[in-house]
């Protein structure tokens, strides 16, 4: 198999450290090209780190080709401190990513948005998403993979309340509901990233529209996915 070539924004993420962990667990990528503002402390040596604003994008160069392009970028309301400054991050900067693996004709744009995804959805957050999904399709990338989970599971460094609230009563009901594989069920944000990574090895694609993959995966393909990256059955 002819060893790939990746980008990655946002690993220093929750998502995006986990896909950065499992990508250099696999002898498939010749390269990782990190690209942020910051970078997790790695030395190896197949990993390169590009420090630039997400708004300088268009100006960094690569000097080869690039097969996979994953996108875990994000932040919150509370963080961003503004609408617009929410949407800079969650709309603009992954629509310049797309923008970015289209340039380098990448294979597969793989992002991770969200099950409330929604253009015409009732919430700020589902309706950025919505958009986010909507302009990075329109930017052409020939294969495109959308993560959409819900609630995710995983430490942080920072604590986000809503989020941590979510959990605690998600843990008292998924136990008894998990069998339905629901959609809206929380999920650990390691099977997101190990199922983003397996997405971008596997070759079945959903639909086809235009000459255009388009793949939007949930939890329950979700946890599929990760479990045959992992091997287990
Ligand atoms: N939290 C949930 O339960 C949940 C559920 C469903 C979907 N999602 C979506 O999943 C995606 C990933 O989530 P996550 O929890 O893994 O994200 P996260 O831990 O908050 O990490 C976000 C990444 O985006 C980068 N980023 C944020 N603002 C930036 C800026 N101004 N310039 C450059 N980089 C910036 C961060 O880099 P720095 O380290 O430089 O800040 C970080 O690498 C997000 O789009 C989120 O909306 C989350």
């Amino acid at each position: 198999m002819k060893r790939r070539h990746a980008v990655l924004f946002g690993a220093t993420g929750l998502i995006g450290s986990l896909v950065l962990r499992r990508l250099l667990a696999l002898n498939v990528y010749e390269s990782i090209t990190l690209i942020g503002r910051r970078h997790p402390e790695i030395t190896d040596l197949r990993v390169e780190a590009i420090t630039c604003s997400l708004d300088e994008l268009a100006a960094v160069r690569l000097p080869h080709a690039i097969d996979d392009v994953f996108c875990c970028l994000g932040t919150t309301l509370k963080r961003a401190g503004s609408r617009e400054a929410f949407y800079r991050v969650d709309h603009d900067f992954c629509v310049a990513a797309a923008a970015f693996a289209k340039n380098y004709a990448a294979e597969h744009f793989l992002m991770v948005s969200s099950v409330n995804a929604d253009l015409k959805g009732i919430s700020f957050y589902s309706q950025v998403k919505g958009q986010t999904e909507a302009d990075v399709l329109a930017e052409g990338v020939s294969r495109v993979t959308l993560m959409q989970p819900s609630l995710l599971e995983g430490e942080r460094d920072e604590i986000r309340f809503g989020e941590e609230i979510g959990q605690t009563l998600m843990s008292v009901i998924k136990p008894f509901v998990s069998w339905t594989q629901a959609q809206w069920l929380s999920i650990p944000a390691a099977s997101v990233a190990d199922a983003m990574v397996a997405s971008a090895l596997g070759v079945d694609a959903q639909s086809v529209a235009s000459g255009q993959t388009v793949r939007r995966l949930r939890y329950k393909e979700i946890v599929e996915l990760a479990k045959s990256i992992r091997g287990e059955a």
